[in-house]
């Protein structure tokens, strides 16, 4: 079915997620297919950043989170690194601009301490450039890891109990959510796998607690707003329950 259509049919079924977060998985296969290095497998995955912004932004979509580069990355062999991060400021200087004009609010979030002083300045700058807009808020997850995150979040528990800022009886869940990088973000009511992989891999693990999962065939390169409707419309037919039973 056309975007368009799909998109008719999300607004008849009514409720959109507010929030979506997106593993996009399947840029090295989609090159090996085509005996590509796999840089440029990342590089055409850029055009699907770009198609389901702009599908979030249509459907009326309100956080889109996505997975762009994890802490396991930095494994990788030094150069594919390297064209992350090259993409990553390529994605900022070709994409600022609209994403200013289009109302998107973008930040960045993960360990940036290990960014090149480049692609931290540069996604700085884009932060700060978009901080005022309201519309769709984009969330690129780069250095990051669900567990890393909630180590560092128990550690900032310790510190203000240790210094007297926090009874630890008033230790809940609203604190330790309170000092994730999603603070200020509805949990993710969809959570989208593109490649056929059926895992989380360390993704917004406390946040994701009751998403829906939704694991697409399609290599992420391959991955088009189209598909996105797909997947909005199929979290239209679930029952979310939250542990309850249907009224
Ligand atoms: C996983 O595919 C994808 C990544 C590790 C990087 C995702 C990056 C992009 C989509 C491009 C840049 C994005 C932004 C926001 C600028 P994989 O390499 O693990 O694929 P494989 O499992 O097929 O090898």
């Amino acid at each position: 079915m056309k975007a368009a259509e799909l998109l008719a049919k999300i607004r008849v079924n009514g409720t959109v997620p507010r929030h979506i977060a997106i593993i996009m998985d399947g840029n090295g296969r989609w090159a090996r297919e085509r005996n590509l290095p796999r840089p440029l497998g990342h590089r055409s995955g850029m055009k699907s950043v770009r198609d389901v912004v702009e599908g979030s932004l249509e459907a009326g979509v309100d956080v889109l989170s996505l997975f762009a580069f994890s802490q396991e990355n930095w494994q990788r062999p030094p150069a594919e690194v390297r064209a992350l991060m090259a993409l990553l400021q390529e994605f900022i200087a070709r994409e600022s601009e609209d994403l200013r004009a289009q109302g998107v609010r973008v930040r960045v979030l993960g360990d940036l301490s290990r960014l090149a002083p480049g692609a931290a300045s540069a996604a700085e700058q884009l932060v700060a450039r978009t901080a005022e807009n309201s519309r769709l808020t984009l969330n690129l997850f780069i250095s990051y890891g669900g567990r890393a995150e909630l180590v560092r979040a128990a550690r900032w528990i310790a510190r203000d109990v240790r210094d007297g800022r926090l009874d630890p009886d008033a230790v809940d869940e609203e604190a330790l959510s309170s000092r994730l990088y999603t603070s200020d973000c509805p949990d993710p009511d969809l959570l989208i796998r593109t490649s056929g992989e059926q895992r989380i891999s360390n993704f917004l693990l406390w946040q994701s607690a009751y998403a829906e999962l939704y694991m697409s065939p399609v290599l992420w390169p391959d991955f088009s707003r189209s598909d996105l409707f797909e997947a909005i419309t199929a979290y239209q037919h679930r029952d979310r329950r939250f542990g309850r039973v249907p009224a």
